[in-house]
């Protein structure tokens, strides 16, 4: 790239959690990177954060300082508190008045309906504005009416990171497959319920004090359920099955059970026949029907997810063009997960014709 050539491509930040606190250092430390390498600039317009009974925002058109952002939201819990440019704008508000170019949308995931983020993302593409997204909540329930309104509007929304953050499910699927019909995925896509596995195989547990564990170590939330019970697992398919096979799969569509009934047990008598437990969510196409499942199942020493341990993920594609594709990645955190959302950003600037 000509050195002399500069992108600058203002973006807006939904929600200021974890992830967006590290997509913002990210930006900020890789400045210089995405600047010389990509010849882009992505200025940070605008963010918020809030929505219970009130939102806190900021806005500066020319691009707000990253570092003061950071320091404002560590000093005084608050972006609104960004000296003379905060305020209390509605994140629907943000998104239609900031002209940006994408928005980063990393508010809570609900899986009741997909709000807010489903308004955010809905909003942003009808106004033209690229989409990158954590949050699996709007995907799960409207990823084909969202692509729909993207490709109409010309832009694109990209959310590898909703689908198992680290571990590149999406970005293999959509480039690395690309020309391929993938015939089934099988994964290993929650990394509590791995851990637990895990450590319950190492340390001769039972799985409730591998639980207990894992929650004293905040690898498991308080309230589990959603992980241990299979549903982070088979949201995460439905996700990428609707996306790379052309399925339309609802939960109710999907046969899931969870770890919890797991005993030290049954992993020793695995063991003893040279296997593992995982829990794994499989999606299969045979013609035109498709299964989907979430369960534990058994893994023999020569199999790929044999030696997928500790908060480690793993898939597989089954293609008709290119054979069985393995795809091994690390434990999720905010960095990764930023990571992940750069990743996406970076794609959407790469594919898109109009380069913005
Ligand atoms: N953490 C991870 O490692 C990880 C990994 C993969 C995916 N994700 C997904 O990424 C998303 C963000 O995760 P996180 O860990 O950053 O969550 P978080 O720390 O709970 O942050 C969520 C942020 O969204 C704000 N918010 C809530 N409703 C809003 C609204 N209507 N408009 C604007 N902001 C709103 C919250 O404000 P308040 O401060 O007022 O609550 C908070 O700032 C979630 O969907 C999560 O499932 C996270």
């Amino acid at each position: 790239l000509d050195a002399g050539i500069q992108l600058r491509i203002p973006v807006i930040i939904a929600g200021f959690g974890n992830v967006s606190q590290a997509l913002v250092r990210l930006l900020n430390e890789r400045f210089t990177y995405l600047r010389d390498k990509h010849g882009i600039e992505i200025s940070v317009v605008g963010a918020v954060e809030g929505g219970k009974d009130e939102f806190f925002s900021a806005f500066l058109e020319s691009g707000l300082d990253l570092d003061l952002l950071i320091e404002t939201k560590r000093k005084s819990g608050r972006i609104s508190f960004y000296p003379q440019c905060g305020g209390n704008s509605s994140t629907l508000e943000l998104i239609k008045m900031s002209g940006a170019r994408l928005l980063f949308e990393a508010t809570p995931t609900r899986l009741n309906g997909g709000e807010p983020g489903l308004s955010h993302i809905r909003t942003a593409l009808d106004l033209g504005m690229h989409v990158v997204t954590s949050n699996k909540g709007p995907i799960v329930f409207a990823a084909h009416e969202l692509a729909k309104l993207a490709s109409i509007k010309g832009v694109k929304l990209f959310y590898s990171a909703a689908v198992a953050g680290a571990l590149p499910i999406m970005p293999t699927g959509e480039y690395s497959l690309n020309g391929c019909r993938i015939n089934a995925i099988e994964g290993i896509l929650n990394g509590t319920t791995n851990y637990i596995l895990t450590e319950m195989a190492a340390k001769k547990l039972g799985f409730e004090d591998a639980l207990a564990e894992a929650q004293k170590l905040g690898i498991a939330e308080r309230d589990p359920r959603y992980d241990i019970e299979g549903y982070d697992t088979a949201f995460k398919l439905i996700i990428a099955a609707n996306a790379l096979m052309n399925a339309d799969l609802k939960i109710s569509d999907v046969e899931v059970s969870g770890i919890q009934k797991v005993t030290y047990a049954t992993i020793d008598s695995a063991k003893e026949r040279g296997s593992a437990l995982k829990l794994v969510g499989r999606v299969e196409k045979r013609e035109d029907k498709i299964n989907a499942k979430v369960g534990v199942e058994e893994f023999r020493i020569t199999h790929p997810f044999y030696s997928v341990n500790g908060k480690w993920k793993g898939v597989i594609f089954s293609t008709d063009l290119l054979g069985e594709v393995v795809v091994l990645g690390g434990a999720s955190s905010p960095t990764f997960t930023a990571g992940a959302m750069l990743r996406d950003f970076l794609n959407i600037s790469q594919f898109s014709d109009n380069k913005s």
